[in-house]
Parts: C-alpha cells; structure tokens; sequence
C-alpha cells in the first residue's frame, strides 16, 4: 500500500473513532495514540526517506493536511464533550431558591428540668449553693447516716431498689446532706446548699406514683440557727414559685433526720384559700417536708450540735409542676411525648 494510501485509510478509521469517543479521556487517548511520537502520522514522515524527491513533498504535505484535519477534528471533538458535561452539570445541580426552606424542629427544655431551675435561682440568689449529689448511693449515706439504722421501720416508707446489700440507688435527696456537711469547713462561713436530682423507688407507677421522679434537697447549718429561719426561708421561696399571695402553714410530722419535723403547706394558688378541686376543698396544698436537723445526724457528719444547729427540706419540683400547670398524672413527665413537651415552650 502506497504512503497515501496508509495515511487516508487513517484518516478514515481516525475520524471515525473521534466520532464515537463520548468522553473526553477517550479523545485524548485517541491523539496521543494517532498524532504522538510513536503514532502512524510519524511513522509515515520518517518512511519518507526512501521517496524519490519529486514524490517527498508531495506526500509531505498530504501527511501534513492529515494531520492538521484530524487535529482540529479532536479539538472539535473535545469541544463538544465539555459543552455536554457542562450542560449535564447545570440542569442536574440546579437549585430552587423559591422552594419553601425545611423548618428546623428544635425541642424544648422539659418542664421538669424548667420548674428546678426556677427553683435553684431562688436559692442562689439567697446565697445557696447547688450541689450535685449521686444517684448510685450507699445504704451508709442513704440510711445510716440520715439516722435510719437497718431495722428502722421508717425505711418501710422508701422501698428501695437495692443493687447490693450495700449499694443501692438513693431514695431520697437527703444522703447529700450527710456527704456536704463533711465536707463542710465552717470557718468558712455557714453551710448553705441545695440539691437537686432524680430518686427511685419501688413503687407501682400510677397518676401520682412513679419508680423515677426528683427532690430539690436543702440544708443550712450555722451556729443559731432556729425554726424561725426555716420558715421566713420557705415563705420566701413559696411566694416566689406560688405568687406573692401565698401564706403557709407548718404542721407536725416526722421524719428521722430531723427534730422537730414538720409538713409544710401554701394556701391555694388556684382559689386563694377558699377551696376548690386543687386544694381537695382544703384550702391548703401540702408541699414539702422540712425540719431542724436531728443532732444525731449532725454529729455522724462530725458537726458538734452544741455549738451548731440547722434546718433541712425536701421539695418535689414533679409535684410543684403538676399542681402548677394542672398536670393529673406524673407518668406525663417520664413518656417523652412530644405532644405533652412541647406545651411548655415558654416565649
Ligand atoms: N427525704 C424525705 C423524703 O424523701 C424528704 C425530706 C423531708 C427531706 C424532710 C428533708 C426533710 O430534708 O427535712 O421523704
């Protein structure tokens, strides 16, 4: 086959694969493949020496149009390739700024969690500090030293899910007093403290019982401190969570760690005293359990009850919020239905 010959039939086969090549590496592939050192078109060129001379510039500048037509058809090629990806780009990433955004849902602080910090920042602002307790706790802290020995038939009151003989989770916020006030350096100044936290207890869950639920313990010991200053605290602190409004009562009662103890009452937030279906036609709500500080309890802390007094309570914030926001059951606070949840909002 002449020189000619070779090159048109590779000028054929050449535009017939540019043609087909439907990606851009496939059209580079095919240049370096026909117009690179090693391809065809040179190979040709370098057969050039055995020409006569008439014929050399002849065949020269066939080879060379070749060339030239195949190069510029790559590049037209090329061109082509890179409008389609273009396009291909363009409708498949467009965006739709008139399409409606998605709304972002975001929860709410629980209600519960609301009700405590209300709380706290009372306290606070009276010079409390917050104490963050344990909820895996020891029958020593739990028990023993809240003057509950083994056999008290008081423990009878807090069903206990114990882990082990000794290591239970707590039932009451209490245990924390016990572990402040050794902690306590009194030359510091007086023990303020309040804690809040979940506590447990084997209870058959219904509308106003559940196996989890929270205390907000308190605790001041200092020298002198009376029943007085038990009561002007919680008249404060009740008025501040039940309105202005608010008297209280303290009843007589009992509890293990604290002499004299007493039940403590707020007159009707809802109907002012006179009674209605939240005060039970009393006129009364019972709130909390307080109490001074029983000595002997002092005294396992390793506080001389000779020179140092003080009071305790015990809030429930489950109960401050269902009377508050006329919640009828307390098993609401613990199904994480956002239905219930989000009516708590707040602004
Ligand atoms: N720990 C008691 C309970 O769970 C509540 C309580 C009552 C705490 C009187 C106190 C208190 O600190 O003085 O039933």
């Amino acid at each position: 086959m002449s020189l000619q010959d070779q090159l048109e039939t590779l000028k054929t086969q050449t535009l017939a694969k540019i043609a087909a090549a439907d990606e851009l590496s496939a059209v580079d592939q095919i240049r370096v493949e026909t117009l690179g050192k090693k391809g065809p078109i040179t190979e040709v060129l370098r057969g050039m020496k055995d020409l006569s001379a008439e014929e050399r510039p002849k065949v020269g500048a066939f080879a060379n149009e070749i060339r030239d037509l195949l190069t510029n058809a790559i590049e037209q090629r090329k061109a082509e390739l890179e409008k389609v990806a273009l396009e291909k780009a363009l409708a498949s990433e467009t965006l739709d700024v008139t399409l409606p955004g998605k709304r972002l849902t975001h929860g709410t602080r629980h209600v519960l969690t609301q009700v405590m910090e209300e709380i706290e920042d009372t306290f606070v602002g009276m010079g409390y500090q917050v104490v963050e307790g344990q909820e895996v706790e020891t029958d020593h802290y739990n028990f023993e030293r809240m003057n509950l020995p083994k056999d008290h038939p008081a423990r009878d009151m807090q069903d206990t899910f114990y882990i082990s003989d000794d290591i239970l989770i707590r039932t009451h916020t209490s245990p924390v007093q016990a572990r402040t006030m050794e902690q306590h350096d009194f030359s510091k100044g007086a023990l303020r403290m309040i804690s809040p936290g979940k506590v447990f207890r084997r209870d058959t869950d219904d509308a106003t019982h559940s196996h989890q639920f929270h205390q907000i313990e308190g605790l001041v010991v200092d020298k002198g401190v009376t029943m007085a200053d038990l009561k002007g605290t919680l008249e404060v602190v009740l008025k501040e969570l039940f309105g202005a409004d608010r008297k209280i009562r303290l009843r007589p009662s009992y509890f293990p760690f604290t002499e004299p103890s007493v039940e403590v009452d707020v007159s009707c937030f809802k109907c002012g005293g006179k009674g209605c279906n939240v005060c039970k036609y009393t006129g009364w709500i019972e709130i909390l359990g307080a109490g001074m500080v029983h000595p002997d309890v002092l005294k396992m802390s390793g506080i001389d009850p000779e020179v140092y007094s003080g009071f305790a309570f015990g809030i429930g914030p489950d109960r401050v919020a269902m009377l508050r926001y006329g919640v009828n059951d307390i098993r609401n606070f613990y199904l994480n239905d956002q239905r219930f949840l989000q009516q708590f909002k707040g602004e």
